[in-house]
């Protein structure tokens, strides 16, 4: 099978790594890719590698056209704008590209992460518990000035649309939360902050639930922890992740099967109830809340946010955990069978820690040296997130999150320990790492 998997991440690179580990693979292609993506030896060949593709991920001529001149087979969309922006759909309407199957959901059903609002209209019809919450557009102002006085600090507002991972505030006082509010419907976010969702705060810790699904069957996989803000302790601004651990201690089987029952199923039950089409990977942020609510007793789960596509900097321990071959079930999700394929998990820990740019997540600079990744210890995993290669083949940093050093162990703190030790050996200008992940389960 030709697979072209769309992305450029560290997210991606763990995906191309499993991807490349399926023995049906005999050429995998990403676009854009990063220094990482490129060059992971195909266990279904002799020697061939994958290799990067200078498309950008939402080019969808560009990707039209590979596509139809390689003879590619399947392609695997890692972030959400290409399937906000309507790539399925554009797929399926397209005489050459209708039969080629394209893991991620319909344009309606990347709605789940594209539009707050339409999340949590969908909960609410669905009876998924999820924080109480009212919608507020610009000719509403008033009405939400008066909703933020019924409700107990810390005030939560969210941008309707996609704002790369800024759009929620999370205010401790009344007066800043009505501030932000006149902000947001203002134009501060643009179009994306035209409708506000105003929410209750839910208190508690949060977990990153993963689901397969080809529409009607579904595959749980392995649950993760991320670690959202640069500093350690959970201090300071928000990152796009700095590190993540699965399994989660307190996502025992009791509390697994909560989520299924009480999330999952309904979610998938409600794409389906609503003629939505959603062949793909469904994030579920949640929270086990330390108090109880009208929706939720103490300890229960409870719906933060969905995302239509994997986690990062979650994907780079979930990846390390599942045992199956990941295009097997790929196949399964294509051809609508996926209750008839098997996931099998790692029982082992995995972890992840991600290296950043200094100054990272405000100002960074770019383009400095990366040396040490070739003695890296073979229990742990390199993922590039934001690299590149200059002419003579020497790997830069390009971006905020730089290198995700994953390992396995026994326990959480066998793999962090790896991992730390790993991380040391790995140096660049400027580099931080936090020293804490998993320390707070
Ligand atoms: P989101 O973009 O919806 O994932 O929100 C970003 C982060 O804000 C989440 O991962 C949570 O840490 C936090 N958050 C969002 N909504 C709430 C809420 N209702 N209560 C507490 N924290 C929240
Ligand atoms: N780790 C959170 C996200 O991918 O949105």
């Amino acid at each position: 099978m030709k697979l072209l998997l769309l992305g450029s991440g560290g997210r991606e690179h763990a995906l191309a790594w499993k991807i490349a580990q399926s023995p049906k693979i005999t050429a995998l292609y990403v676009a854009p890719g990063n220094a990482g993506t490129a060059g992971i030896p195909l266990r279904g060949t002799g020697d061939k590698q994958s290799y990067n593709v200078a498309l950008k991920a939402d080019d969808f001529n560009g990707i039209r056209q590979f596509v139809v001149g390689h003879g590619v087979d399947m392609v695997v969309v890692g972030p959400e704008d290409p399937l906000v922006k309507g790539i399925y759909d554009y797929f399926r309407a397209d005489p050459q590209l209708q039969a080629i199957p394209l893991i991620g959901p319909s344009r309606a059903g990347a709605v789940l992460e594209g539009s707050k609002d339409f999340a949590k209209g969908f909960m609410q019809r669905h009876g998924i518990p999820t924080a109480a919450y009212r919608s507020f557009n610009g000719t509403q102002l008033e009405d939400g000035l008066r909703f933020l006085e019924t409700l107990q600090p810390p005030y939560v507002l969210k941008a309707d649309g996609l704002c790369a991972g800024k759009g929620v505030l999370i205010l401790p006082t009344l007066e800043e939360a009505r501030r932000e509010l006149r902000e947001m419907l203002g134009g501060m976010f643009g179009e994306a902050s035209a409708t506000v969702v105003i929410e209750e705060f839910l208190s508690g810790i949060e977990c990153s639930v993963f689901v397969l699904t080809d529409g009607e069957h579904y595959k749980i996989l392995p649950e993760a922890k991320d670690y959202k803000r640069i500093g350690e302790g959970d201090t300071g601004l928000n990152t796009g992740g700095m590190g993540s651990v699965s399994p989660v201690p307190f996502a025992d089987q009791e509390w697994m099967q909560k989520v299924e029952e009480r999330i999952v199923r309904p979610t998938i039950e409600g794409l389906r109830a609503e003629g939505i089409d959603y062949r793909g990977f469904i994030f579920f942020g949640l929270i086990r809340v330390d108090r109880d609510y009208a929706y939720a007793k103490k300890g229960d789960p409870v719906v933060i946010e969905y995302n239509v596509r994997m986690g990062d900097p979650e994907t780079e321990t979930v990846m390390l955990r599942i045992q199956s071959d990941l295009v097997e079930l790929l196949e399964g999700v294509a051809q609508g069978n996926l209750d008839q394929r098997t996931l099998l998990t790692d029982p082992r820990s995995a972890v992840c820690v991600m290296m950043v740019s200094g100054g990272y997540p405000q100002a960074y600079q770019k383009g400095f040296p990366i040396t040490g990744i070739d003695t890296v210890a073979p229990s742990s995993v390199v993922f590039h997130a934001g690299t590149s290669l200059n002419a003579d083949g020497q790997v830069l940093t390009a971006g905020g999150r730089v290198i995700a050093v994953s390992s396995y162990g026994d326990t959480k703190e066998e793999a962090l320990r790896r991992s730390f030790t790993e991380a040391a050996k790995i140096q660049f200008e400027g580099k931080y790492f936090r020293r804490d992940i998993g320390a707070d389960l």
